[in-house]
Formats: structure tokens, C-alpha cells, sequence
């Protein structure tokens, strides 16, 4: 077979996104700085003390890329924290202490997407880039009072704050499940779900690899783009 047949028939399989469901557009042309401008007006919104500073930079400026499918788009290396290439086909996973402003990101950066609208196709069908932000400890509630957590495995795009906060199980008419453990082991499976994550756990430490185990934990740097916000507690500044 030539090169050029080869070539051909790859570009026809990915056209056609059979190696992934996700399929993003480049959302551009658009300016990172007006961008950025934007993203800290909202935040000042919410607190006129809210900054874009040394230890949020990095996580925004690439955050605002994912969502405009601009491929410069940087993350970190989960085990050598490195600067490497991000994945616009696989979400975001916000580590730091606590107060360092991790929910905020992913909050702020939900209310960037209702201005900007950014488009992505998700099984072929299109969509705005949009996600619902829930906490663990809401998606743990909800097993417990309705025993069904299948909206969170189904949600194309679902955001999860402060994974690993929540109880190690949950009980619902006697079953114990450990929720969130089976929500990223049916998420991580598909290649056509989005999943936006903060936590106080960098993505391979051990508490979540105890708690979770290692089938969610691989598949945890599989499914997301890693980011580190560092700095002191915020909320000490209030
Ligand atoms: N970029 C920022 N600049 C200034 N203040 C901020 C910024 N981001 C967040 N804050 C302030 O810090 C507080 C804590 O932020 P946030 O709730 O996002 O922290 P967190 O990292 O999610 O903490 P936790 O780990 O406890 O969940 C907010 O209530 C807000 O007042
Ligand atoms: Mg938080």
C-alpha cells in the first residue's frame, strides 16, 4: 500500500472518530491576554481581591486554551510535574492545598464558557462546552437517598470538586458502595466523557490509590490534563 493510501485511509478513520468520540474545534482566532482579562473580571466579580498571580498563572492560561481547542495548550507531568503537551480530548484535574482557589478555577472557568461560546462534539453530536460543577460530598447524598448514581457515570461533561474529601463509603438499604471510586472507573472507560476534577491529592498519591485503587488511579492520568495551583490559603486573606 503507498504512503499516501495509508495516509488517506487514517485521516478518513479519525474524520470519522472512531479512535475518539470527543472531537474539539479550534475556537480562534482570540487573544490569550483579552482572554485572561476576562477570566479575572469574573473572578473579581466574586471577590474584588481575586488575582491571576505566579501561583494560578500556569493552571488559567492553559485552562482558557483547553477551552478555545487551542492545541499550545500546556499541563504538567503528574509524576515529574514537567511542563509537557496537554490533551484537548481528555479534561482537567486541579490539585493543591487547601483554599489555594481549585474550586474557583473550575467555577470561574464554567462561567467563561456560558460567554465564550465554544463548541465540541461528543459522540457526533454538537454541543456548547458546558459542565455542571458538583461536590463529593452532593454525588455521595444522592447514593444515599436514591441509591442511583447513573446521571454522574452518564453526564458527557461533568465537573467533581474536592474528590477524596468524601466518606471512603457510602450506604444505601444496606449496599456500602464507594461512589466516586465507581463513577471514575465507568467514566475513565469511555472516550466519550469529559471529566473536570479538583482535589487536595496530587493525581498519583497514595490516599487515592488506597482509596480508589489503581484501575481509577491510571485511569485518573488517562482521563485528565494535570494542573497544580500552588500558594498559601486564601481564605486566610479574606
Ligand atoms: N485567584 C484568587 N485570588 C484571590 N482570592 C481567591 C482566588 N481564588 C480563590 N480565592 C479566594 O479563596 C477562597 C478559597 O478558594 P477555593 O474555595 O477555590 O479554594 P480550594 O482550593 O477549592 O480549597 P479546598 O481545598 O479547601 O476546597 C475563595 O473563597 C476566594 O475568596
Ligand atoms: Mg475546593
Amino acid at each position: 500500500m503507498e504512503v499516501e493510501d495509508i495516509r488517506s485511509i487514517l485521516s478518513n478513520i479519525r474524520s470519522r472518530s472512531i479512535f475518539g468520540k470527543i472531537k474539539r474545534y479550534e475556537y480562534m482566532p482570540y487573544s490569550i491576554d483579552n482572554a485572561l482579562n476576562i477570566v479575572e473580571r469574573i473572578g473579581k466579580m466574586r471577590n474584588s481581591r481575586f488575582v491571576i498571580d505566579e501561583d494560578n498563572r500556569f493552571t488559567y492560561l492553559n485552562f482558557v486554551k483547553w477551552i478555545h481547542g487551542d492545541s499550545s495548550m500546556l499541563c504538567l507531568d503528574p509524576r515529574t510535574r514537567e511542563v509537557v503537551s496537554g490533551r484537548l480530548n481528555a479534561g482537567i484535574y486541579i490539585a493543591g492545598n487547601t483554599g489555594t482557589g481549585k474550586s474557583w478555577c473550575l467555577e470561574i472557568m464554567t462561567d467563561y464558557c456560558v460567554i465564550d461560546n465554544v463548541r465540541i462534539s461528543i459522540s457526533d453530536k454538537e454541543q456548547f462546552l458546558r459542565w455542571k460543577n458538583v461536590r463529593v460530598d452532593e454525588i455521595c447524598d444522592t447514593y444515599v437517598t436514591t441509591g442511583d448514581i447513573s446521571e454522574f457515570k452518564k453526564k458527557d461533561i461533568l465537573g467533581i470538586q474536592d474528590l477524596g474529601a468524601e466518606q471512603p463509603e457510602s450506604m444505601y438499604m444496606g449496599n456500602r458502595m464507594n461512589v466516586l471510586q465507581q463513577i471514575l472507573e465507568s467514566r475513565g472507560d469511555r472516550s466519550d466523557k469529559l471529566t473536570l476534577i479538583t482535589s487536595n491529592l496530587p493525581i498519583n498519591h497514595e490516599i487515592l490509590l488506597n482509596r480508589y485503587h489503581d484501575r481509577v488511579t491510571s485511569r485518573l492520568c488517562e482521563m485528565c490534563n494535570y494542573f497544580e495551583i500552588k500558594g498559601k490559603d486564601r481564605r486566610k486573606n479574606i
